[in-house]
């Protein structure tokens, strides 16, 4: 008897381990568990058990019982992988739980867009401390202490001669000084000025600034660079524009137009033929995106490179701008709200 019953418990987990569907597990468990299941006939030859063993081999058997229940089960729920709808069953036809799945918020998505352009030209991306010191800041840029153009790059102070960047141009004389040309970077992150907030203005914004510096790096470099950044993040129709300007820590200076993405330039005329102001660029015809120019001699020599061996082209622009441009955004308040319906747009 005691053979028997490991005989059977044997066959019968092999039996419910090849179970390849349903089909073949309902076979067996009735082969083993039905009515006239195997197991279920061991019960029904107790009584050709000796009165002496009826107590261990009731034991054997009820245990083989449960050993094959259990195994049937497990399987079950196996093979049904869910399926059915029975108490403990998955109904896999009900609603699945929808997660909320997030992504890049416009500006972060903007300043990768700006530095993938940057990046295909052999750019490295730098960043820099949004906590700064006057130095930095202002001198190192050759932007002196009483110098009317500390005014334009005015910005909150903190403690101690700390203050928070009113630009990203820091990190050019924090790189210079720990690395030696030639070299082409783009260091984004955010600035600070005290401006009153408004639809176009924010105590704090995005810029990306461009820094190249090595062997006679020209201007028509800085045009090459720019020129392909324009047409990549606006069109490849953009026209771009230099118009003189003057930043300290660059000479000469240039503030960069691109073509008004939204006339191009052209008369807009509305169904009585009379002429309309472009929302966008005023008529003017152009937009302007950001400041660039040559490395000041002056910078050079501050962080300790001559001047006479390198030349370099630096610029700089405003992210929640170009996003602005090129998203048609009304309001650079929106950016910050965190309001989804915004966001969920992008
Ligand atoms: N730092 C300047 C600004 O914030 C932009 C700039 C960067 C101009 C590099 C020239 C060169 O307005």
């Amino acid at each position: 008897m005691r053979d028997k019953i490991g005989e059977i418990e044997r066959i019968a987990i092999e039996e419910i381990a090849l179970a390849s569907d349903a089909d073949m597990l309902e076979k067996a468990r009735v082969k083993y568990l039905g009515r006239k299941g195997l197991i279920t006939e061991l019960f029904k030859n107790m009584g050709s058990v000796s009165p002496g063993e009826k107590g261990e081999i009731g034991q054997l058997i009820n245990s083989l019982k449960n050993t094959a229940t259990k195994a049937f089960d497990e399987k079950a729920r196996g093979l049904l992988g869910g399926r059915g709808t029975g108490a403990g069953k998955i109904d896999v036809t009900l609603p699945g739980i929808v997660h909320d799945v997030g992504h890049l918020h416009p500006i972060s998505k903007t300043i990768e867009e700006i530095s993938g352009v940057f990046i295909s030209l052999g750019f490295k991306v730098v960043e820099g401390p949004e906590i700064e010191n006057e130095h930095y800041n202002f001198e190192a840029l050759n932007i002196p202490l009483e110098h009317p153009s500390r005014d334009a790059f005015d910005t909150f102070y903190l403690a101690d001669k700390w203050l928070l960047r009113s630009h990203t141009s820091p990190v050019q004389a924090r790189f210079m000084e720990k690395n030696k040309p030639p070299f082409a970077i783009v260091i984004p992150g955010k600035v600070y000025r005290p401006d009153a907030t408004d639809a176009s203005h924010s105590f704090m914004f995005h810029q990306v600034e461009g820094l190249v510096v090595g062997d006679n790096i020209r201007f028509s470099d800085l045009k090459g660079a720019l020129t392909l950044f324009a047409r990549q993040i606006f069109g490849e129709k953009t026209k771009m524009r230099f118009r003189p300007s003057f930043f300290p820590f660059t000479e000469p200076s240039a503030e960069v137009d691109i073509s008004c993405i939204l006339c191009s330039g052209k008369e807009l005329r509305d169904a009585e033929n009379a002429v309309h102001k472009c929302s966008l660029c005023g008529g003017k015809g152009w937009i302007e995106i950001l400041g660039a120019g040559m490395v000041n001699p002056k910078v050079f020599k501050n962080v300790g490179y001559d001047p006479e061996k390198v030349t370099g082209f630096a610029f700089g622009m405003g992210v929640e701008r170009i996003a602005i441009l090129k998203y048609g955004i009304p309001d650079i308040r929106m950016f910050f709200e965190n309001d989804i319906r915004f966001l969920r747009q992008f």
